[in-house]
């Protein structure tokens, strides 16, 4: 950890800043010591990584994930090519085709979670330039380690350290563009991922996040059947219920063979907008706003007759003449005057 990148990082659970103590440095390298939060937690540097997994006890699902992913260290980077080459695809052209959605520039300051061995971190890094900074990061300690071996020597600021992809350790707002591919399946907190994700970022930056899901329109096939029976990851649905509602021009392109889904989207702020006043042309008129807000309660059957009726000897549209009425007899009874 490059020394002043304290002063980035926050505690993941409370999102308070961090104070840095017991440091060990070598030159510009911060090799051990603790960041201490004012809520009392504490996060490890141990072979100049931080450790930021939270919770301290992660869920069970995330920890079986964790062992799994762990076991498979050793053949990852052997047996990934596989992943494509079924599909007769080119794992560098579909990794580079994902990156090129990021829309990155040199110099930016771009964070991937869950970014295993670094077969896509060497990639982003490329389009950084040594101006730029990329924070890799990952729950396993193993697969880390062999990232940070791949990166040595990367041009722009790497800073690696470990971490939970749904609890990240940084301000709202920190960085250009997120990327995460091939682990968010497994978070126990989907949801909260992608929040995560659109919080770091800043609004109008890129965030591309892919994993397995078999298309709801293949899942009764041949193909997903053998494909499912394989490798029980394709069961899962892509997870368009838990996008952040900042989300912007979203977009999903089926790849890998289309087995994988990637997403993308802009982060924007809050709720989207739309001019909810506009008046609505027509006999029924209002606003979208009138319209939702300004329901009261329901009418019998002949008075609604009537109403309609009456509405149709006027030139006002059904809520200009109801408002009107409903004004009059509640200044009326309230005995008010204009
Ligand atoms: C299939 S690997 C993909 C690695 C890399 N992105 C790639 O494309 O080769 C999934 C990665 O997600 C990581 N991961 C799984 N759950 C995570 C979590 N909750 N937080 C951060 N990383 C996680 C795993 O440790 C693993 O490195």
């Amino acid at each position: 950890m490059r020394s002043g990148e304290e002063k980035f990082y926050v505690d993941p659970a409370t999102l308070e800043p961090l104070t840095l103590e017991h440091a060990v440095r070598d030159g510009d390298e911060i090799v051990s010591g603790v960041l201490v939060a004012a809520s009392g937690h504490r996060f490890e540097i141990a072979n100049g990584v931080p450790n930021f997994v939270y919770p301290f006890e992660l869920p069970q699902a995330d920890r079986d994930a964790l062992r799994e992913t762990e076991a498979r260290v050793e053949g990852y980077d052997r047996y990934l090519p596989l992943t494509f080459s079924t599909y007769g695809e080119d794992e560098q052209a579909v990794r580079n085709a994902m990156i090129d959605k990021l829309v990155l520039k040199p110099g930016m300051i771009v964070l991937e979670t869950g970014a295993g061995t670094g077969r896509d971190s060497e990639l982003i890094a490329q389009r950084l330039g040594s101006d730029g900074k990329l924070y890799i990061q990952d729950i396993a300690p193993s697969f880390l380690a062999k990232n940070i071996e791949r990166m040595r020597g990367a041009e722009p600021q790497v800073e690696p350290a470990l971490t939970n992809g749904y609890y990240l350790p940084f301000p709202d707002n920190s960085f250009d563009a997120c990327y995460h591919f091939g682990g968010i399946n497994a978070f126990s907190d989907i949801k909260r991922g992608f929040a995560e994700m659109a919080r770091v970022t800043k609004p109008g930056g890129k965030v591309v996040v892919g994993d397995e899901a078999m298309p709801p329109w293949l899942r009764d096939t041949e193909f997903a059947r053998v494909l499912i029976n394989s490798n029980p990851e394709f069961a899962y649905q892509i997870p368009l219920d838990k996008l952040p509602i900042e989300a912007r021009k979203t977009r999903i392109e089926w790849i890998v063979g289309g087995v994988f889904y990637v997403i993308d989207f802009l982060v924007g702020e809050g709720e989207p907008q739309a001019d909810l006043d506009f008046p609505i042309p027509g006999v029924r008129g209002g606003t979208h706003r009138t319209r939702y807000y300004g329901q009261l309660e329901g009418v019998t059957p002949e008075t609604k007759r009537l109403a309609y009726e009456a509405r149709a000897k006027t030139d006002k549209s059904m809520h200009q003449w109801l408002d009107d009425v409903v004004r009059e007899a509640a200044k009326r009874d309230l005995g008010k005057q204009d």
